[in-house]
């Protein structure tokens, strides 16, 4: 599709008319969203047939939703794609013009605007009003009627249970049902980054139900090559669907704004779903269709010890080519800790697969990377991971709800995986009741609750036995280092930081005060690192933040890319990886050093209004897929930014708000993927989140950050705050307040560095405890320190000037 037909953007933020994108970005990001489209239902009005004549409703086909709001969407792409122009010019089917003009007279006399006030985005605009003549005649003219219903969300605000929000509108229920019975075949498309209450398709006569995720500026060219078979979709649902939201687990516990309990402690989700009530969800985990159909079968099933290995045959069964996802998932024998009937293990796309033929998929297993915790004691091994004894079957599907028994694995006795210690666990006095699995008369799992533990351990004695030595002075008199002597391998890091004199060791534990840093590329979200002119002067330059996961977030024209939902839905590892290998070329040809993603919070409640940023309600397919962006961006030399460690699970009152989650749902379910990730691919840098976990801010969590990200998941690199923090005294440690306790927790930086949002000055918590008192050491801050000048020296950030930014860039 030529890009002068779709909605254009004439001249970026910075005035700049350069609108040349990386083209391969662009493919790639087009291949994705495509993959990523879910198909729930189809009765073979999909794809279309050639010549069909198609009536589009809806006026999102042309006001196409391509990206949420707020940080994670702010990005300047150079045209949108929308439905309408991308089956116009398919020259595959036959639009109908006339209803096409009313849409359009619509749009200029009501145009969709998203408003510019921060976290007050519609989440829907105004429909046009139709006349049931109008729709009888378009069914006259027409084959297909395609409605487009079109939700947008955003940060800083959650969905509603209201019409317009998760619910449809009144006018827009009113236009399936007029357009679906006048119709004999309709598609309903939902555009959307977040799920919504689908409920209502029981109750039309629907031919086929997409779901396309907000994906990017190609993403209605892509949903285009779905409808009419260039693609197939080939989604997969990364979150299930309840059938009412009053029948998710999590429905009567979301969205408080001072206190959110995790009531429903590992059953989050399908594991919820499928252990308790698989009839309350209307789409399951893992569901989506393609244009052919599949069936597997199971060949060698070998095991050894805790490990497993499966060979599945995927057989093509239909008449056109295609591919399917191989998934495998645990069940878990119920012992002393509750287990969900069902958890994602291992999955695979199988590539495409020629009608008739088949495709070989080994899947493997180790049953230690799914031992559960035991923060109770129950199994008599307190904070360790274990493996109860039992059968553990492996179930290999299309989907959690189709999946069948492939194999066993029999554990005779209980194995103790890892003995940890106590971390991040519920304050004293904070307990609550958490759901389990209980057996009714009739042997079916049923609800039960039992007791949270408390925490036992002793934190500040922890930390305060822990705390990091002081460096070894360098020798008096002796001229100071340089940045390019520890480059090249001349000076040790530590001897370099040794010699930083404590002003500028202090500037390294913040960001350069603003967004929009000077240091860097217009439309950065901040600079830290070389921050002071010393710095730079003995040669530590400045590292650029930019947002964010849809794509760069600067005031040039950047690629709008798939949200995290649509990335994740395609199940594409490989692809994924590609993809944010070539976003990171366009970081380097755009000023940025460090992007603010992937997003990898759980999508624990279907109301977030961010779940289009994260991945999944599932861990592992979270903590993998947030490993393909890191590896794939720091192929390049830039790096991620994972975030936001750990449990922003709401947009409601975020910065205020209490995750109260009980250490083993925290560890198996919140922290999972992030340690999968961690693990996987390395990350330079991780972004801790705006709201408080078990009573601690995220941004001061000596737990969060040092007990389990750096002592456990074995981090290495620069932990960044999310953007400004909430200024408090150290409960533990009176002399020590706002950046002195962040500096403690083991938090590095304080971004984008002021005190307060749009305020220029820092704080100066630092400046006032170090070596006082009881406040904090020097040898906290050198480690700190440390870890700032470490990114620097394996980051490299090079001061990526472009012409037009030169001189604003280029300081060093
Ligand atoms: C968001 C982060 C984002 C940061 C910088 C915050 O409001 O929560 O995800 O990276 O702003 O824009």
């Amino acid at each position: 599709m030529s890009h002068e037909t779709m909605s254009q953007h004439s001249t970026a933020a910075d005035g700049s008319g350069d609108r040349s994108l990386d083209p391969r970005l662009a493919a790639k990001a087009r291949e994705l969203a495509a993959q990523g489209t879910v198909l729930l239902r189809n009765d073979g009005v999909l794809p279309l047939a050639p010549e069909s004549r198609v009536a589009l409703f809806g006026r999102t086909a042309k006001d196409w939703l391509a990206v949420g709001y707020g940080s994670g969407g702010d990005v300047n792409p150079p045209y949108i794609s929308n439905l309408t122009d991308a089956l116009r010019e398919s020259g595959a089917v036959k639009v109908d013009e006339e209803l096409a003009a009313a849409y359009d007279r619509f749009s200029e006399e009501q145009p969709a605007d998203p408003g510019t006030v921060w976290g007050k985005w519609p989440t829907h605009y105004p429909e046009l009003e139709l006349e049931d003549e109008q729709i009888d005649a378009a069914a006259g003219r027409n084959d297909v009627a395609i409605v487009v219903i079109g939700r947008a969300a955003g940060e800083d605000r959650d969905a509603e249970l209201a019409p317009g929000s998760y619910f449809l509108t009144e006018q827009e229920e009113s236009l399936i049902a007029r357009v679906s019975s006048a119709f004999e075949r309709t598609v309903v498309v939902i555009d959307a980054g977040n799920v919504m209450d689908l409920s209502w398709a029981e109750r039309y006569s629907i031919s086929a139900l997409l779901i396309a995720w907000a994906g990017g500026m190609e993403s209605g060219s892509a949903l285009g090559e779905v409808l009419t078979g260039v693609r197939e979709p080939g989604g997969r649902l990364t979150a299930s669907i309840a059938r009412r939201y009053e029948d998710a687990p999590t429905a009567k516990n979301f969205g408080d704004p001072d206190v959110t309990t995790y009531v429903e402690d590992v059953f989050v989700g399908y594991r919820y779903y499928e252990t308790f009530a698989p009839e309350a969800a209307q789409f399951h985990f893992g569901e989506g269709l393609g244009y052919t159909s599949f069936s597997f079968g199971f060949g060698e099933f070998s095991s050894d010890a805790t490990r497993a290995r499966i060979d599945v045959t995927a057989k093509n069964t239909g008449e056109r080519d295609g591919d399917t996802v191989v998934q495998a998932y645990i069940e878990t024998p119920d012992g002393k800790l509750s287990q969900p009937a069902r958890r994602l293990a291992a999955f695979s796309r199988t590539g495409r697969v020629a009608a008739g033929e088949s495709a070989a998929v080994s899947l493997e297993v180790d049953l230690r990377d799914f031992a559960s915790y035991d923060d109770s004691g129950a199994t008599g091994h307190r904070s360790a991971y274990v493996l109860e004894p039992g059968t553990y079957r492996l179930h290999v599907g299309q989907s959690v709800k189709d999946a069948e028994v492939a194999g066993e694995i029999e554990i005779g006795e209980l194995i103790v995986v890892k003995q940890l210690e106590e971390a991040s666990s519920i304050q004293k006095g904070c307990g609550f009741d958490r759901m389990v699995l209980n057996c009714g008369d009739d042997g079916r799992a049923i609800v039960g609750y039992e007791k949270t533990p408390e925490e036992e351990r002793d934190l500040a004695r922890r930390i305060l036995e822990r705390l990091p030595e002081e460096l070894p002075a360098p020798a008096e008199g002796g001229s100071l280092p340089s940045f390019e002597e520890v480059r090249a391998g001349k000076v040790g890091l530590e001897e370099f930081v040794a010699s930083v004199g404590t002003e500028d060791l202090i500037a390294l534990a913040y960001g350069d005060t603003t967004m929009d840093s000077p240091l860097g590329v217009r439309g950065n979200a901040g600079a830290l690192g070389g921050v002071t002119e010393s710095l730079r002067e003995r040669g530590v330059a400045p590292a650029i933040t930019t947002d964010g996961p849809s794509g760069l977030r600067v005031s040039a024209f950047a690629s709008l890319l798939p949200c995290g939902t649509a990335l994740a839905s395609t199940w594409n590892l490989e692809g994924v990886r590609e993809l944010a290998e070539l976003h990171a070329e366009e970081m380097l040809a755009k000023g940025s050093d460090i992007l603010l993603s992937p997003g990898m919070n759980i999508q624990r409640d279907p109301l977030c209004g961010r779940n289009f940023e994260y991945f999944s309600e599932d861990p592992l397919l979270t903590g993998l897929m947030g490993a393909a962006v890191v590896s794939g961006v720091q192929s390049k030399g830039v790096a991620a930014c994972p975030k936001h460690y750990a449990a922003n699970n709401q947009e409601h009152n975020r910065i205020y708000s209490d995750s109260r989650v009980s250490e083993r749902a925290l560890r198996e379910i919140y922290l999972r993927g992030f340690q999968i990730m961690v693990e996987e691919s390395k990350p330079r840098t991780i972004m801790t989140s705006y709201n408080k976990i078990n009573g601690v801010w995220g941004h001061y969590s000596y737990d969060l950050v040092t007990t389990i990200l750096r002592g456990e998941f074995g981090f290495d690199g620069l932990v960044m705050t999310d953007w400004w923090m909430r200024m408090v005294e150290d409960p533990n440690f009176p002399a020590l307040r706002d950046s002195a306790y962040r500096v403690r927790g083991g938090i590095d930086v304080l971004m984008p560095g002021s005190k307060e949002h749009g305020g220029d000055t820092c704080d100066t918590g630092v400046k006032d405890s170090l070596g006082s008192d009881g406040g904090l050491t020097l040898g906290e801050l050198q480690l700190t320190a440390l870890h700032v000048l470490r990114f620097i020296l394996e980051a490299n950030p090079q001061g990526y000037a472009t012409s037009a930014e030169k001189g604003r860039r280029n300081l060093m």
